[in-house]
């Protein structure tokens, strides 16, 4: 199958406060978080203004110059109300349709700078701002478990449904990362598990191995369109999470949760007793995130109300994409739910083609003090230490328990004099301790 045959959408233009910005490879703890997306250990950890780089014109052009040229050769009164109504339907396509058909750049880096627009969600063919097609290699809706923890499977019937997306690409340790979260995943009622492959064709073993655990499944193949391979970093599990969100819009699902599950993560299973239960977008702790070992948002009197990341480069939810899920309710009333290709950004650009607004989240684990699921990497290093006044670590906000347990679990410290300075943002921009704890 051709790649071209994904019609990927086009990275959307600028936001309200954005800058433009570019993302070069930099394979060391620089400023950025350094392992992002779990299995896609060597991205982006600098930021950079997209100014210093060459910028094509992101902007669509649309298609309507060559049919103006045409048009040029009527003289007569008719073909100049001809010509009317085809700038009319121009224009209107202009507004309308843009986002989706604005011409694809050849280089895919400078696509992956594009810049994220809202946009109305009119799509030319589905009305829907995802349009991508979907190449399922199996699947099945039977949950064929008995049982499952300590109960019959008939006794969580009435439970909302947990759509488990979990991106995943072929290398050596794929068989058994996939092994080991199948064998999490069994313990988990109502859970659907859609596991999108980053490999132009159906691979056959993971169709054995996915449908011998009776999960209710489906696997889909989501190459990477051929025109981001090359570019660096590339925005990778990007196509295989919108195939998966293309699929839940197909079959029309609009109750249940949505959490992305990477397959190389470690999940507590009260994590989806948690999100289960999500009536708009709920957020939690996610372990072993970059410089601090953590991203957490910040949460006072049972409110959302900052972010505390390593890596905020403007975005508004600097959050990871294990670290929250997503009422599919919820979801189904915005149209233009979208996951641009954008390395870095995808959990903000997704978050924010949502429509999402801090006072809505909901903040799981114990009001976001317990961490329930880990960025697991097979790598060995130094436990954190982030600097961060005990001062602020007491009962006014989650941070103080949570660097308790961190520092009992061995994973992170809160120092009052060493440490790289905790970034806590809110709105995409870093604030003092201060301002957001005092
Ligand atoms: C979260 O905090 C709020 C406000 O302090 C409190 O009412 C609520 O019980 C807390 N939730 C949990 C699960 O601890």
């Amino acid at each position: 199958m051709p790649s071209a045959y994904y019609q990927p959408l086009e990275p959307q233009a600028s936001d309200d406060n954005d800058e433009r910005w570019a993302i070069e490879d930099d394979d060391e703890q620089s400023s950025g978080r350094t392992e992002r997306s779990s299995q896609y250990q060597h991205l982006h950890t600098r930021c950079y203004p997209q100014q210093l780089l060459a910028t094509g014109d992101q902007l669509p052009s649309m298609g309507m110059a060559p049919r103006l040229r045409g048009a040029g050769t009527c003289r007569r009164s008719y073909c100049i109300m001809l010509l009317l109504i085809v700038v009319g339907v121009c224009f209107v396509g202009y507004f309308f349709v843009s986002p989706q058909s604005a011409g694809r750049g050849d280089d895919g880096a400078e696509d992956a700078n594009g810049i994220y627009e809202p946009h109305n969600g009119k799509d030319s063919t589905t009305g829907h701002a995802l349009n991508e097609p979907l190449h399922i290699c199996s699947e099945s809706p039977e949950d064929r478990r008995v049982y499952i923890q300590d109960k019959p499977r008939s006794a969580y019937a009435q439970l909302p449904v947990i759509y488990f997306v979990t991106p995943t690409y072929p290398r050596r340790e794929q068989i058994p990362e996939l092994k080991r979260l199948a064998y999490t995943l069994l313990h988990v009622p109502r859970l659907y598990w859609l596991v999108a492959n980053d490999q132009e064709r159906c691979d056959t073993f993971l169709d054995t191995l996915l449908s011998g655990f009776g999960i209710p499944y489906a696997h889909m193949a989501s190459p990477m369109p051929s025109e981001f391979r090359k570019s660096k970093p590339a925005p990778r599990g990007v196509a295989n999470r919108r195939a998966a969100l293309q699929w839940l819009h197909q079959q029309n699902i609009t109750n249940g949760v949505l959490y992305f599950g990477d397959d190389d993560n470690t999940y507590d299973l009260r994590l989806f007793s948690e999100i289960r239960q999500t009536q708009r977008v709920s957020m939690f702790p996610v372990g072993l995130i970059a410089e601090y070992a953590v991203s957490v948002p910040v949460v006072r009197d049972g409110k959302v109300v900052a972010f505390l990341d390593s890596w905020v480069a403007g975005r508004r939810w600097p959050v990871d994409m294990a670290g929250f899920a997503v009422s599919l309710a919820y979801m189904s009333q915005y149209p233009n739910v979208n996951m641009p290709y954008k390395p870095g950004y995808e959990e903000d650009l997704f978050l924010r083609s949502i429509g999402l607004r801090i006072d809505q989240i909901e903040p799981k684990g114990a009001n976001c003090t317990e961490i329930l699921v880990w960025h697991t990497q097979t790598k060995n290093k130094k436990s954190a230490v982030v600097r961060l006044n005990s001062e602020f670590l007491d009962g006014r906000s989650n941070l103080g328990a949570l660097f308790q347990s961190l520092k009992l679990m061995g994973v992170a410290s809160a120092s009052d004099t060493e440490g790289p300075v905790a970034m806590i943002s809110k709105n995409g921009k870093s604030k003092s301790h201060s301002f957001i704890l005092s």
